[in-house]
């Protein structure tokens, strides 16, 4: 744990988002209420649909309402779990995903914060760039918060399971119902290691000038 001196934010960006990945084995010492206001503070520097700003976050420290977050999250993935390891069968490295996944449905209630990020307004099914607008308006400032919690040495990952049911987290959380619930970050300083992270080439999801025209193929960028 770093000691009470301010945590710096200047680890380089393609460090930052190449390290960065799901960290999901947490120490349950404390954060500081300066870094985690920092953190957020960061987060909102993200862009929103109409420039609404209309995000809200939900810092949790109070033991009784991890519980309940924690409770929940366990509801889903005693499901998810179970068919997760099914489909597993044989594939170590989703089962070392599904052990870290167990561990921190086994852990959650004793990490030292745990954000939930929602938003304020209405969520309209239609038209579809109305919805993706509503969800896009929270999902880069998330992305902000792990990058910022990757570059001060604090382990994060984005998970919804708590979410499964709105209404329950809504009752947990004292949301109104005009406040919704789209992510929660488990935030503490990490048991284990950050990244790198693997992901498919870079030309194996890149089309040019129309879908499925795939010139580079199997194709890493070359530049790292
Ligand atoms: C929308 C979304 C929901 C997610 N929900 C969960 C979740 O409920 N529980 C969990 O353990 N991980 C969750 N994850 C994390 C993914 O499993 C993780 O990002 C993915 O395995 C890549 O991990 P890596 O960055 O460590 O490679 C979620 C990720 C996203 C983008």
């Amino acid at each position: 744990m770093p000691d009470a001196s301010p945590v710096r934010f200047d680890m380089p960006l393609e460090e930052a988002i190449t390290t960065q990945r799901a960290v999901r084995r947490l120490k349950p010492d404390p954060i500081d209420d300066a870094l985690l206001l920092r953190l957020i503070e960061l987060a909102q520097k993200a862009p929103t649909g109409s420039n609404a700003q209309n995000w809200e976050f939900v810092i949790v420290k109070d033991p009784a309402v991890k519980a309940q977050l924690a409770k929940r999250n366990r509801q889903a993935w005693s499901l998810y779990g179970g068919l997760g390891r099914r489909a597993s069968r044989g594939d170590p490295k989703m089962l070392r995903l599904l052990d870290a996944v167990q561990w921190q449905a086994e852990h959650l209630h004793e990490v030292p914060a745990i954000v939930i990020a929602c938003l304020r307004g209405p969520r309209l099914p239609w038209p579809n760039f109305v919805s993706a607008s509503f969800y896009g308006s929270i999902f880069p400032s998330v992305q902000n918060l792990l990058l910022a919690a990757r570059a001060a040495g604090l382990g994060a990952a984005l998970i919804t399971l708590p979410l499964w049911s709105t209404f329950s987290a809504r009752r947990i959380l004292g949301l109104p119902w005009n406040v919704t619930p789209c992510a929660v970050i488990p935030l503490g300083w990490p048991i284990g290691k950050y990244g790198p992270t693997t992901r498919r080439p870079v030309g194996d999801v890149v089309s040019l000038d129309r879908f499925g025209n795939r010139p580079w193929k199997g194709k890493a960028s070359g530049a790292a």
